[in-house]
């Protein structure tokens, strides 16, 4: 992780947005593009320009930083993600972050899309991540120490926020969304599993799997964040379906249940003043 370009990152982000005081991050992964609409966007700022974060090379990443609110809640919204597999490094993952933490945000919400491996977990339905897995062959904090993100050794015991995902399964029954609750394990990729992989990832404890999510949770909660994850269920993983699985597929998925995505993160908005506090205390 190059902490030059990090710094690098949020001294091009303050020039460009001095008075930006954002309170969350969402970061919208593979098919949920467009499920951040209800925010209201002040300013966008392209990946490409920002350095070290660099634009995403895979289809259905947009690629664009906005500064936008709902409902009171200032957000940085980051439409499309790098992955680990575009063999940049870790620093294009940790740009966000970085940047969150630097300007003093409270919490993360994470998207993705993956693949179901428990039985129940089918495409199109959606998962609120209450633990994980990182088999990605490495890890973004491997290196010198360095107190920005905690402590030398973070406990990882409660990665994804206990009350966080309380809220958001309150949110999916009053909404009346069907939702499952599971381990996802992050895999490298960018091939997907073999059938073989998704078996041992079964016995491993994983219910769904992909290549993105986890390290942005570590870096997160180890910064001091409260962070959230949702994955679409895009596809039953390798091996489970007699169909190949194709990255169209799982955009497709996604999109399908665009409403159903929406609605459930406008809703999270409406209640984070009451999950984070009226006025932001790190700020
Ligand atoms: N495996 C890994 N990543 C994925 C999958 C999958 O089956 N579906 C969507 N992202």
């Amino acid at each position: 992780m190059d902490k030059h370009q990090l710094q690098k990152a949020a001294d091009f982000v303050r020039q460009h947005w001095p008075a930006a005081r954002p309170r969350v991050g969402l970061v919208l992964g593979s098919g949920w593009d467009a499920a951040g609409d209800f925010l209201h966007c002040r300013a966008t700022l392209t990946y490409a320009d920002i350095p070290g974060l660099g634009s995403s090379t895979v289809t259905g990443h947009s690629g664009l930083l906005h500064w936008c609110d709902a409902f009171g809640v200032e957000t940085f919204m980051f439409q499309g993600r790098r992955h680990y597999y575009e063999g940049a490094g870790w620093t294009p993952l940790a740009t966000p972050v970085y940047l969150l933490k630097q300007f003093s945000a409270q919490a993360l919400v994470l998207t993705n899309a993956a693949g179901g491996i428990r039985a129940d977990l089918q495409g199109g339905d959606l998962m609120v991540l209450n633990d994980h897995l990182n088999l990605m062959d490495g890890h973004p904090l491997i290196g010198p120490h360095d107190f920005f993100w905690g402590p030398r050794f973070p406990d990882l015991s409660r990665v994804y926020c206990p009350s966080l995902g309380k809220r958001l399964k309150r949110i999916f029954q009053t909404l009346e969304i069907p939702f499952r609750e599971g381990v996802y394990a992050a895999m490298t990729g960018p091939t997907y599993e073999t059938p073989a992989e998704v078996r041992m990832l079964r016995t491993l404890g994983a219910d769904a799997v992909g290549m993105s999510t986890v390290p942005e949770a570590i870096l997160a909660h180890a910064a001091g964040l409260r962070v959230a994850a949702l994955s679409c269920i895009a596809n039953p993983a390798a091996g489970l379906q007699a169909k190949e699985i194709t990255h169209e597929d799982v955009i497709q998925t996604s999109r399908e249940i665009l409403p159903r995505l929406r609605g459930v993160l406008e809703q999270l908005w409406k209640e984070l003043p009451d999950e984070l506090g009226t006025t932001n205390p790190t700020a």
